[in-house]
């Protein structure tokens, strides 16, 4: 616990180690608003406020001392820099603050634009991407783990989620409740960032993507002003979120609706890789049927094998849209014919995808997305060819790996009759959203991981193009450090979501002092 006097030692620390010249301060617009913040007028005067991260921390400490902001002292600081699934996302900032509501974040937010401080926000820490849930020495972590708000409305129609939840807190708690929510295929992943970029599900034909099911965000805009964005209230703000990111502000509440879609059959075995050529070109047969979404196929190649779920709504005895698959030869039954739950199969998996048994890293990750129609399957057997050539790169410890990830267009449509639809352009056709990725033990390996990856990745989309069947959309969830997915919503999309954040965000403090993220500043 900290008490006044370590805050004033800290403080005083914090002063004798600036050695820059001394700023107009009493008068200054920093001061002033620090002081408005309830600060001793003593120490806004005597303190340089601006671009110190570590007297922002001791300010956020004043501020917040009941166990909320921990600097390099404390125990639970080394807990907070591991969070990241990618160990390359690693950073030690000058202080992670951990608010409770979103009064907490509004604070925060105000605190961050008076003192001009450098920020990133954390839900899980999913996402693979340096600097985008975390910062060095000269910012601020603000991780929203204790904003667990988990509450379902008494018609059970609406869960309010807030994005200190991952799915599996939620699907442990809502299946018992008789309904389920469109969320992670890994429970490990965070409410957060699924939501904000996209979310694709076990059976997203059916539903449309995560953020179609949002029906109000509760957003703390830079200004510290706390506002509900619904089809009704802020609807612009609303629409924007429902794929611009954290382009606006920091969001504390999801509202979704719920899902109807609990008891599933599913089956999932493992292939030889010479079976990986078969498995592909009756992917897209399946894909190009069109389907309504009540059979869903996901799959997942390695080098040397093919990882495929064959997933049915309900509990069903061998379902004829698998026909074309049944042929194939199986290595290994990975799991049998089972009726069960999505939430019975989502816990009994997490590891298949190459993540420990425990949910636990690899090591480090980097993706790319490309995206394309399925005219036939020649494409996608081109991207199995690329991604064989690229995976020869792998050194010691490495994997590659190719996600071919297809939608029917049951999801676009879906999507699209929600609440006005999303704002990212989707094409209304069987499509492929491409994910691949390699896992690499050694922080070392990043630069060699990035080559194999981009390699892969600009053979292909020439091709794509060539073919005619390349689509713009990039996902941003599946993203690297390069992706520019806001320009892949298109023109239109685009404008819109620059119109909304000048409008909740005058000032761009989102892109200036956000240390890093899929920003509109990076594609204007
Ligand atoms: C093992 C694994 C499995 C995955 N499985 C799936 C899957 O099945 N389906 C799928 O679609 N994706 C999947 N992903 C990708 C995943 O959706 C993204 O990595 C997602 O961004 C992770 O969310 P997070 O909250 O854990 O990450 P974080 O890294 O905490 O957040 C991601 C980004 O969103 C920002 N952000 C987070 N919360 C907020 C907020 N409340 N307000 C403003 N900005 C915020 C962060 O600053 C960051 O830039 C998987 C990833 C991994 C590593
Ligand atoms: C401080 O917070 C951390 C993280 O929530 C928790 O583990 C720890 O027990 C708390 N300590 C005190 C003294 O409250
Ligand atoms: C947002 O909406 C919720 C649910 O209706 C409500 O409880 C909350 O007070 C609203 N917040 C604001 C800032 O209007
Ligand atoms: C895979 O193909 C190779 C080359 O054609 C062949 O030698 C091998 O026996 C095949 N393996 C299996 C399990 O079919
Ligand atoms: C694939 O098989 C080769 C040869 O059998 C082996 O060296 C390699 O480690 C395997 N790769 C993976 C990702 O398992
Ligand atoms: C699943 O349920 C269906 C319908 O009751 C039944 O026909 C089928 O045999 C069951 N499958 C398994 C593997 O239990």
């Amino acid at each position: 616990m900290l008490s006044i006097t370590t805050w004033a030692s800290a403080l005083a620390l914090f002063g004798a180690a600036y050695a820059g010249p001394t700023p107009p301060l009493s008068n200054n617009a920093c001061s002033k608003s620090l002081g408005a913040l309830g600060l001793p007028a003593s120490w806004t005067k005597s303190i340089p406020c601006t671009g110190n991260a570590r007297l922002t921390c001791s300010v956020l400490q004043h501020l917040f001392p009941s166990n909320e902001t921990f600097t390099g002292g404390s125990q639970y600081y080394q807990t907070l820099v591991q969070v990241p699934y990618s160990a390359i996302c690693e950073k030690d900032p000058a202080c992670f603050v951990t608010p409770e509501t979103s009064a907490d974040v509004s604070l925060i937010m105000r605190v961050l634009t008076a003192t001009n401080t450098k920020f990133a926000i954390r839900s899980w820490g999913h996402l693979p991407l340096p600097g985008w849930n975390a910062v060095g020495s000269d910012g601020v972590v603000i991780s929203l783990e204790r904003l667990q708000k988990k509450v379902l409305s008494p018609d059970k129609k609406y869960a309010v989620l807030g994005p200190g939840q991952n799915w599996a807190t939620v699907y442990d708690w809502i299946e018992d409740q008789g309904v389920q929510v469109v969320g992670g295929r890994d429970p490990g992943v965070g409410v957060g960032g699924f939501l904000l970029g996209g979310g694709i599900s076990l059976f997203n034909d059916k539903k449309g993507l995560g953020l179609d099911q949002v029906v109000r965000y509760e957003v703390v805009l830079p200004s510290g002003k706390v506002v509900n964005a619904t089809t009704k209230e802020n609807a612009d703000l609303y629409k924007s979120l429902k794929g611009g990111l954290s382009n606006f502000g920091i969001v504390t509440e999801f509202e979704v609706i719920t899902s109807d879609i609990i008891e599933i059959n599913y089956e999932v075995n493992l292939y030889h890789k010479n079976a990986t050529r078969a498995i592909l070109s009756a992917y897209a047969d399946f894909l190009r049927q069109d389907g309504p979404g009540d059979a869903v196929v996901q799959l997942e190649v390695s080098q040397n094998s093919t990882l495929v779920f064959y997933g049915h709504i309900g509990h069903v005895s061998s379902a004829p849209e698998f026909k074309a698959f049944r042929s194939i030869p199986i290595m290994t039954p990975f799991l049998p014919p089972t009726n069960g739950t999505v939430a019975s199969f989502l816990f009994a998996t997490v590891g298949s995808s190459g993540n420990g048994a425990n949910g636990e890293s690899p090591g480090s990750y980097y993706h790319a997305s490309v995206a394309q129609k399925i005219p036939d399957s020649k494409l996608v057997l081109q991207a199995y060819d690329d991604y064989l050539e690229a995976a020869k790169m792998m050194a010691p410890g490495m994997s590659m790996y190719f996600a071919p990830q297809g939608f029917t267009s049951a999801l676009v449509k879906a999507g699209n009759a929600l609440n006005g639809g999303n704002i990212m352009g989707l094409h209304d056709a069987p499509q492929f959203w491409h994910d691949t990725y390699v896992t690499f033990p050694d922080v070392k390996q990043y630069g060699l991981a990035q080559k194999a990856v981009d390699s892969w990745e600009a053979a292909w989309t020439r091709k794509a193009k060539k073919e005619g069947s390349f689509l713009p959309i990039i996902y941003s969830n599946n993203g690297n450090v390069r992706s520019k997915p806001l320009g892949g919503y298109g023109r239109k999309n685009f404008d819109f979501i620059k119109k909304t954040a000048k409008k909740y965000d005058p000032k761009g403090v989102m892109q200036t002092l956000q240390n890093d993220g899929f920003l509109i500043r990076k594609e204007a």
